[in-house]
């Protein structure tokens, strides 16, 4: 039987009452005392005789309503507010491992972009010196729109992903002129073997290591969390790697390698997904105006909510991206047609 108060509801609730997300994340997880909870709180809504259905009867941890809800919460909630609550001392507070729940939640999202590319175009062909395709870096063969000033970068984060930064810097080297300019984003925790395959894939190539950009991440968050959740490291700063094809000309024009962020978001309304990996897109634009001039053709390769892609056209350059997964895709399209230059 489906829970009669919603995620939406939930939410509601949360944001009605101003509490603590834990203590209504407590309720969740001890039924009738949130079934009671909701019914003060909402009661008009929910009368006495329809408590019982608040939450079903048979409260299994195993089943399957009860997960795609709790993902439904999670994706609600959103990642680095559901990682607090673990840590803050609720040990699984809402019945199922963290993961389990991250990986329905996954499937939730990836449904709700679906749904959503159904009902929208997916063609930009409004948006003049933009194009988006579905490809795979290592196997996509030639680029639509010419040689590259700068291919400005967000790789896939994951240990199993590291081969990908190899595969980049062959890339890169196709794709761009001569002194164009390689500069990607990158964790912390995997720095070492990032370099190690960039300079792999430097060895047969003519891409050569330059410099590294700090770029200050205000507010310190928790996503690149490995020794444990218990154990939280505040990442504070994130580097940016810089090689460019050949010798640099020279370092651009008010080159500084220290960048400092407002975390400005991409608009995207509460009703739409919103890419788990977002990057700042105040950051994205400094990087384009810093490496490339106005008309350049910029390029990245894991395109993935489009953050590059709105940088370069919001700046007047050529962008052209790609990414792996269809929703990625269509996410980035629909997110440049929201956030087009004025
Ligand atoms: C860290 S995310 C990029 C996030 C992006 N900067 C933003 O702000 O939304 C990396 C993206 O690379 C994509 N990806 C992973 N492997 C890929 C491959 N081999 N070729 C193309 N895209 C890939 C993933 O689907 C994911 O969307």
């Amino acid at each position: 039987m489906q829970p009669l108060i919603s995620t939406e509801e939930l939410a509601a609730l949360l944001r009605l009452q101003g509490n603590s997300t834990e203590s209504l994340i407590r309720y969740v997880s001890t039924e009738r005392e949130f079934g009671l909870r909701a019914k003060r709180v909402l009661g008009r809504k929910f009368k006495e005789r329809d408590l019982p259905e608040i939450l079903p009867e048979d409260w299994d941890e195993h089943n399957t309503e009860h997960l795609v809800w709790h993902a439904n919460l999670y994706s609600l909630l959103g990642d680095a507010e559901f990682a607090r609550i673990l840590r803050s001392g609720t040990k699984n507070p809402i019945g199922f491992s963290e993961l389990t729940v991250r990986k329905a939640a996954q499937k939730i999202r990836r449904e709700k972009i679906r749904a959503a590319n159904k009902a929208r175009p997916l063609n930009i062909e409004d948006i003049k010196n933009v194009e988006t395709y579905v490809a795979d870096l290592t196997t996509v063969v030639s680029l639509k729109r010419g040689k590259a000033m700068a291919v400005i970068t967000d790789p896939p984060y994951e240990q199993q992903a590291l081969h990908t930064w190899k595969e980049l810097t062959e890339f890169a080297d196709r794709v761009l002129v001569e002194h164009g300019w390689l500069v990607a984003m990158s964790g912390q925790h995997w720095l070492p073997d990032v370099f190690k395959q960039l300079e792999k894939g430097a060895k047969s190539t003519s891409m050569k290591y330059r410099w590294t950009i700090a770029v200050h991440t205000p507010g310190g968050t928790t996503s690149q969390d490995w020794i444990g959740l218990d154990n939280p490291l505040n990442v504070e700063w994130k580097p940016i790697i810089v090689y460019s094809k050949g010798d640099a000309d020279k370092w651009p024009d008010k080159f500084r390698d220290f960048l400092l962020s407002e975390n400005e978001r991409l608009v995207v309304p509460d009703t739409e997904p919103r890419h788990p990996d977002e990057q700042p897109i105040d950051v994205f634009r400094r990087l384009v105006e810093l490496f490339t001039k106005p008309k350049a053709l910029v390029v990245d390769p894991f395109l993935g909510g489009g953050t590059t892609g709105v940088a370069a056209h919001q700046t007047g350059r050529t962008f052209e991206g790609f990414d792996i997964l269809k929703e990625n895709v269509a996410m980035a399209r629909a997110n440049l047609k929201r956030n087009r230059r004025a």
